[in-house]
């Protein structure tokens, strides 16, 4: 399948789907934010002052941070999802919403997140969508700042499209992660792979660094 048809099915299913309600269940939500998970301890690793949520959905994620943050932007590539957003949180001024692309940044000014991060969705982003958030991310950051990504780890098919792996998840590995952060100028800090869905191994979780100045 080619690239822009494959980026296409992947928020169309996103369009219509009861994920939303059902993944903010607090349950599902503990599978992210219960006691000694992986994402909480790389979590606290973000300064968290002005943070970027790349594919935010309807912002389940957003409590987690929102008292330690002066200002927050929260990104979907959807119209539907951001519009939740921001009825979610009306009269919240520190909450900035965009709707983009779903390949790139570009309405966001250079070098402003201390905390860019991304919980559960670019698992079944494309390869080449997550290059060019890498090499947003490294734009976006200030100096010295973080970001956190929970990718798919899988590549044993490569020409499969997201919906025929285990659990969604499209091809990526934690090899190839890491090369496209290095050569978009990141640093990997930390990195691990982590069972999802009882699949050994079949997420990575990712923190990276814009080098200091
Ligand atoms: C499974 S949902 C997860 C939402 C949220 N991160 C959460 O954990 O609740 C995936 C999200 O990614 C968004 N999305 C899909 N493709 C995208 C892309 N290329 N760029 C930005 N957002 C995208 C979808 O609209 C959806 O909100």
């Amino acid at each position: 399948m080619e690239k822009a048809q494959a980026t296409h099915n992947i928020l169309q299913v996103h369009e219509a789907t009861n994920y939303y309600d059902h993944a903010a269940k607090p349950e599902l939500l503990a599978q992210f934010w219960g006691d000694h998970t992986p994402f909480v301890r790389f979590f606290a690793r973000l300064r968290c002052d002005v943070v970027l949520e790349l594919a935010a959905g309807h912002g389940r994620h957003v409590p987690q941070y929102r008292d330690k943050a002066s200002r927050i932007t929260l990104v979907d590539a959807l119209e539907q999802n951001i519009v939740r957003c921001r009825e979610r949180f009306d009269g919240d001024g520190k909450i900035d919403y965009y709707a983009n692309n779903g390949v790139d940044l570009s309405a966001l000014d250079d070098s402003v997140y201390d905390s860019v991060f991304s919980y559960d969705a670019m698992v079944h982003f494309e390869l080449v969508d997550i290059w060019g958030y890498l090499q947003e991310t490294r734009r976006v950051l200030q100096p010295g700042g973080l970001a956190l990504f929970h990718h798919s780890n899988y590549s044993l098919y490569p020409t499969n499209i997201w919906t025929d792996n285990p659990q969604n998840r499209n091809f990526m590995s934690n090899a190839i992660f890491t090369h496209m952060a290095d050569r978009a100028g990141l640093k990997v800090v930390d990195q691990i792979a982590m069972e999802w869905g009882r699949v050994k191994d079949l997420d990575g979780l990712t923190l990276l660094q814009r080098p200091p100045l």
